[in-house]
């Protein structure tokens, strides 16, 4: 039988770390101000979410999303000891795409050296912190049915820009940074059903739309865009809006359930699992998580201490840091519990 295998991993960071003493003196272009330009302190930022620091890209347009993700798409090609022309498909989950269209897959693809000589397909997936679960979903049944046999998957976010750095958006602003995951899927044969991608699951409540989302635009208005720089009371579509305690409410809901359905429907138990790798949207969030699913607290790996949210990126991010740490080794099995904008949710198992 053709399960899926994953044939390499790989992540990157921007240099530049943000820490919570810093973040509230810069203003939107990242430049440290003299005075506090947002009503917030370390000491409420680690207490309501965990993060001590975040990663910025440079203010002078040198890097965007694409950037973030051809780094980490080198690595995991290194890693799988492949070159980029074996790619037959590349799929991009971002909620931050260098542009609104064409999608940020196929810019990732002429960065690789592919374009006009290998005209691999290029997918772009938007559910948000649910994107690395969701296009793992789709990279397994794309090789499982012999669709393509190498399948480059992206999670990657350049937030930095498209945050409100005011006492405004302080709530959603502190949670996030930038980076990139990158991990390669591929067919191998075998009868043994917990070998590769053994499980996922994917779901989705648009009744959670409104209460996380980034508009920039609606398009049904005329003009679709209405954007005054010099007005930023006005400008309230161009920053993400949350309604944080729904968004706890239903991100521990989403996740214990997914947890706890991929155990039941694979018949595993914690002792099947080495490792833990929730979404990293808030480690308050993931503490209730791990205390309801009665998780084994030893089992759980967590990064947004050091990255924030990362949004697409965080769970191959979270496993290439702690594979760099020595913690989680090929062969490994790790159950994943993603929740995101939409609401959307998920969780996978698969063998590292
Ligand atoms: N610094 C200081 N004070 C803040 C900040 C901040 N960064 N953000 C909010 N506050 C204040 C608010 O102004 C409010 O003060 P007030 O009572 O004087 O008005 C108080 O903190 C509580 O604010 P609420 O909006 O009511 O926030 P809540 O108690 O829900 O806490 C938080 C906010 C931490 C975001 C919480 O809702 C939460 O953890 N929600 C989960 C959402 C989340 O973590 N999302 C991650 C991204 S989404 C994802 O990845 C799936």
């Amino acid at each position: 039988m053709i399960r899926t295998k994953i044939l390499g991993l790989g992540s990157y960071v921007p240099d530049r770390v943000v820490t919570n003493e810093e973040l509230p003196y810069l203003d939107e272009r990242h430049v440290r101000q003299a005075t506090k330009q947002t009503e917030t302190d370390d000491a409420w930022i680690q207490k309501r979410t965990g993060i001590k620091e975040r990663r910025y890209v440079p203010n002078d347009a040198s890097v965007a999303t694409s950037d973030l993700a051809h780094e980490a798409a080198k690595r995991a090609l290194a890693d799988a000891n492949l070159q980029a022309n074996d790619l037959d498909c590349i799929i991009f989950a971002t909620l931050s795409p260098d542009f609104h269209f064409p999608g940020t897959a196929v810019v990732l693809q002429r960065k690789l050296g592919l374009a006009g000589k290998n005209d691999c397909a290029c997918y772009d997936i938007r559910q948000q912190c649910s994107g690395f679960v969701y296009g793992m979903q789709m990279a397994d049944a794309f090789i499982r049915t012999g669709m393509y046999k190498r399948v480059m998957l992206v999670g990657a976010e350049l937030h930095s820009h498209s945050l409100d750095y005011t006492t405004r958006g302080r709530d959603v602003m502190v949670l996030f940074g930038d980076g990139a995951g990158v991990a390669i899927f591929g067919p191998m044969e075998t009868d043994d059903a917990r070998a590769g991608i053994v499980y996922t699951s994917a779901h989705a409540d648009g009744n959670g739309a409104n209460d996380l989302n980034l508009k920039i635009f609606e398009i049904n208005r005329l003009p679709y865009l209405d954007y005054d720089p010099r007005d930023r009371e006005h400008n309230q579509l161009m920053y993400p809006h949350m309604d944080g305690k729904r968004v706890f409410l239903n991100a521990v809901r989403g996740m214990v359930m997914s947890t706890n359905t991929a155990l039941a429907k694979t018949g595993m138990s914690w002792d099947d699992i080495q490792w833990f790798v929730p979404h990293q949207a808030n480690l308050r969030i993931n503490e209730k998580v791990v205390e309801v699913a009665k998780i084994p607290p030893e089992k759980v790996l967590n990064s947004i201490e050091i990255y924030g949210n990362t949004t697409a990126a965080t769970v191959p991010l979270t496993i290439d840091h702690w594979r760099k740490q020595g913690k989680v080794k090929r062969g490994d099995r790790i159950l994943s519990s993603v929740f995101g904008s939409g609401f959307t949710w998920g969780a996978a198992i698969f063998t590292f």
